[in-house]
């Protein structure tokens, strides 16, 4: 049996990105988080674990195409959750049966694929979905190596004084070659002193992979199949052209920690947050405070703009060149120019051309839109609505489905009733209008260039251009001519 896998062992193939496919296991439940969410699709950094790892993937060339998602607790959820970031293959486990087992299921797509061009799926990279903190230069490493030294399995390994939990390996303590990993529970007395562990991120022959991975025997102590036990077989089927046929990568224990509970979710957060934050500060952004600024991994900043304390950029957020955003703000996907200030608010799917400002305490929903040199005051909440240049909402007032020229005035308390009961309603604005503290705008309803409202009117109809209307309802004042 070992003489035929050592025949089976040729050299590593193309040698190059395309003619590696990958393989994501998530199918686990997650047992130790102790909750009904499946493990992978706990947020870090506002975005599900298992999208760091897919992103991973992306970065260092494995195309969504060539990526099988192997899913199983909680299926549908991560199916959903893993085709938001691509047209990801994905394929059920349906008894949670151990790693081995859960790239047993992938391995009828994977064979698929090398069906479908020559080269293609030659080399198999395994990894787990609850390692989201690995780069991708660390996985373009393993792949240069892999790709040098034509081994039938290349893997990453760790060093830490305390691995418990993780699979340690035993090396030949004369040439130092790799022997074997053995799982945490299977560990004699003298292995519990191994330091070297594994981080679960494997690279193999796929013409080698097949036929081993039909071997696996079930761990008698678990009841599983062990996906670890494979680079064991490796070293079993080393003959006499391959010295080598495990290969390992060190790389820094921080980067392939394993998300096993929740304690460990919140050190991965940590540790992706610091980075994110030291690579925008090294592309010139200032983060006021570290330890309360939270950038997610999506958000795009240009050089000079400053994070203050306690500020959340979540989602695709974009900030510009010389923009301050908080203290104390929450962004969401929000678009924000340059020379902008967001002070104390929320922007949430929302737009700020350059030199705009906003806050303390205001709020843009989802489809607002502020022209340049728009300013928002205290409590302003605009939503749908597209404010023209140089318009300002300087406090306690609500903006709804509406559309505002150029340099209109808002009046402190205005409303647009955008809302009947049943059915919204839109409001259009004219330029230089300017809106009476109070104003109520039943909406829909358009004022023309140029009008004004008085105090606590209420417009239920349209205004003309050029018109005072007041009162309520309102209705145009009559000019001075000696006739009221
Ligand atoms: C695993 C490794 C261990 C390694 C550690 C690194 C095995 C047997 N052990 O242990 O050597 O040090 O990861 O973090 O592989 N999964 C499935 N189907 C299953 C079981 C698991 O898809 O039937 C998925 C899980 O969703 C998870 C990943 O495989 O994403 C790893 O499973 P987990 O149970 O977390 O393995 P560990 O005990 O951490
Ligand atoms: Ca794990």
């Amino acid at each position: 049996m070992v003489a035929a896998l050592a025949g089976s062992a040729g050299p590593a193939g193309r040698g190059d990105l395309e003619s590696i496919a990958a393989v994501v296991l998530a199918a686990g439940k997650g047992t130790r988080m102790r909750s009904s969410l499946p493990k992978v699709l706990h947020p870090l950094l506002d975005e599900p674990m298992i999208s760091h790892t897919l992103r991973t993937l992306r970065e260092a060339g494995i195309a969504p195409e060539r990526t099988v998602v192997v899913v199983g607790h909680g299926a549908e959820l991560v199916k959903a959750a893993v085709s938001h970031y691509g047209p990801y293959l994905t394929v059920e486990q349906i008894e949670q049966l151990g790693t081995g087992h859960a790239l047993r299921m992938a391995a009828p797509l994977l064979e698929a694929l090398a069906g479908q061009e020559p080269g293609a799926a030659e080399q198999i990279l395994i990894i787990y979905g609850d390692g989201p903190l690995l780069r991708p230069v660390t996985l373009q490493r393993l792949f240069r190596q892999h790709f040098e030294t034509q081994p039938l399995l290349s893997m990453l390994t760790a060093d830490a004084n305390d691995p418990t939990g993780y699979g340690r390996i035993p090396r030949d303590p004369r040439t130092g070659a790799f022997k074997a990993i053995i799982e945490e529970n299977d560990l004699t007395l003298e292995q519990k002193a191994l330091r070297e562990w594994n981080p679960g991120i494997y690279l193999c022959q796929a013409k080698w992979l097949w036929p081993a991975l039909s071997r696996l025997q079930k761990n008698p102590r678990k009841g599983e199949y062990f996906l670890t036990d494979i680079p064991g077989f490796a070293v079993e089927a080393q003959g006499g052209e391959m010295a080598q046929p495990v290969q390992t990568l060190p790389v820094e224990a921080e980067e392939v920690l394993g998300i096993n509970d929740r304690r460990q979710l919140a050190d991965a957060s940590l540790i992706l947050r610091r980075r994110i934050l030291e690579k925008w500060m090294l592309q010139g952004v200032t983060v006021t405070d570290p330890a309360t600024t939270y950038i997610s991994a999506e958000c795009i900043l240009e050089e000079d703009c400053v994070i203050e304390p306690n500020t959340h950029l979540r989602g695709a957020t974009r900030i510009g060149s010389g923009s301050v955003i908080g203290p104390n703000s929450l962004l969401i996907k929000a678009q924000i120019g340059r020379n902008c200030i967001v002070q104390a608010s929320m922007v949430e799917e929302s737009v700020m051309e350059d030199n705009t400002r906003m806050g303390p305490f205001s709020h843009l929903r989802p489809g607002a839109y502020l022209e340049s040199g728009v300013k928002l005051g205290n409590f302003a909440e605009v939503v749908r609505s597209r404010l023209g240049s140089g318009t300002h909402q300087g406090h306690f007032s609500y903006i709804g489905d509406s559309t505002l020229g150029t340099n209109v005035n808002i009046g402190a308390g205005t409303i647009t009733s955008n809302f009947d009961g049943k059915d919204k309603h839109k409001t259009i604005i004219g330029a230089n209008v300017k809106l009476g503290s109070d104003t109520i705008i039943v909406a829909p309803v358009t004022i023309g260039d140029g009008a004004v409202t008085g105090s606590g009117a209420v417009i239920t109809k349209d205004v003309a251009p050029g018109t005072t209307v007041v009162g309520v309802p309102a209705k145009p004042l009559r000019k001075e001519t000696g006739l009221n």
